[in-house]
């Protein structure tokens, strides 16, 4: 073999690998998943960052730390909504992320906690207070859709005096 045959020998194995490597089967990609179960995700962030928006409703946030608080559990409860779209490590919750009404409610609540949030950042106490009545009923809906065999009422902590109007 001479020198040129080799080269070209070379530069067609060369070709046949890098072929062989771009052709190979397309990687399963995984389905993207919580590593928590969405009534985890429930009580943890979205009960959790919920509750003070509707405190505030009635114990008026007074200091720059207070509102900034305020904000930055107002933007958790923005981002769990969002987070409830994506199913976790509960045994139902792939069949209650691929419902539409499921998605529509937390991406609602997401909407909302988002308007809390600027709310909170013009320091607008009535902004806030609608912002919360929102919520609750939101949570509601959902809750009388999904879970209708558990209690819905007393689990929101305290509620806004204005709370009051959306439960008669
Ligand atoms: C998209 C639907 C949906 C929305 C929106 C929603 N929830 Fe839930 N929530 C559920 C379901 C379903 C369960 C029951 C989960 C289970 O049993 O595994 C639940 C459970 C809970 C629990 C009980 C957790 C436990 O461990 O007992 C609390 C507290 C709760 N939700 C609060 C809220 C609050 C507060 C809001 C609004 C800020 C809200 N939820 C919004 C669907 C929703």
């Amino acid at each position: 073999m001479n020198k040129q045959t080799r080269a070209v020998r070379n530069l067609v194995l060369t070709v046949f690998v890098i072929t062989l490597t771009n052709c190979s089967p397309p990687q399963e990609v995984e389905e993207f998943r919580l590593p928590i179960s969405i009534n985890e995700v429930m009580a943890s962030l979205i009960n959790h960052s919920a509750d003070p928006i509707w405190i505030a409703a009635w114990r008026n946030p007074v200091t720059e730390q207070d509102w900034r608080e305020l904000e930055h559990l107002a933007r958790q409860l923005q981002v769990g909504g969002a987070l409830l779209t994506i199913p976790g490590s509960g045994p139902v919750d792939t069949m209650w992320t691929s419902r539409r009404n499921w998605r529509e409610y937390s991406l609602a609540l997401s909407d909302s906690a988002g308007r809390a949030v600027n709310a909170a950042r013009s320091k607008d106490m009535e902004l806030v207070k609608r912002a919360g009545d929102e919520i609750i009923a939101i949570c509601e809906s959902c809750h009388s859709d999904f879970k209708p065999d558990l209690p819905t009422m007393n689990i929101y902590g305290e509620l806004s005096p204005t709370a009051d109007e959306i439960d008669d």
